[in-house]
């Protein structure tokens, strides 16, 4: 069994698509571990997205990120590599070339407000749910 976070950013909170996109983790048969309805403060983000830091786009994605709620949630499946099954439901990064059937591919045309993050590797998964749910690690 292994976990990964997953974040319902806010333009699918906004757009009521957390539902739908929690409902795609459960029909898929992951397990939700914890769920949680929180605006992410700036040093949060910032923190998150470090490996972006200094990109152009980082202050806009912080922005972005922190300005209105977001679902947080932890999934769990069988397996070692649930970030990977989560990637996978999740598309690629821009929603204007995800395939159909991905989230980002069905409910997303831009790639500044592509809906959902899902950790990219077991180690980010580990310092995510830390960062986030450290009551959980
Ligand atoms: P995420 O971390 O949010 O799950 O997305 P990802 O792994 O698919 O993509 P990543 O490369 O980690 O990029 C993080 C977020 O930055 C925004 N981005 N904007 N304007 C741009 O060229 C650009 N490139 C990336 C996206 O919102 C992406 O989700
Ligand atoms: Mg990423």
């Amino acid at each position: 069994m292994s976990r990964t976070l997953v974040i319902c950013k806010p333009d699918a909170v906004e757009r009521r698509l957390a539902g739908e996109i929690l409902r795609r983790l459960e029909v898929k048969g992951l397990r939700l571990v914890a769920a949680e309805l929180r605006t992410i403060d700036v040093p949060t983000a910032r923190h998150h997205y470090a490996e972006h830091e200094g990109k152009p786009f980082f202050a806009d994605l912080v922005a972005f990120i922190t300005g209105g709620p977001s679902l947080l949630v932890v999934a769990e499946g069988p397996g070692d590599d649930t970030w990977k099954v989560v990637r996978t439901l999740i598309g690629p990064t821009d929603p204007a070339g995800a395939p159909p059937g991905t989230i980002r591919g069905d409910l997303g045309l831009e790639v500044t407000e592509n809906l959902v993050h899902g950790s990219d590797s077991r180690e980010s998964a580990q310092r995510e749910i830390e960062l986030f749910f450290p009551a959980l690690s």
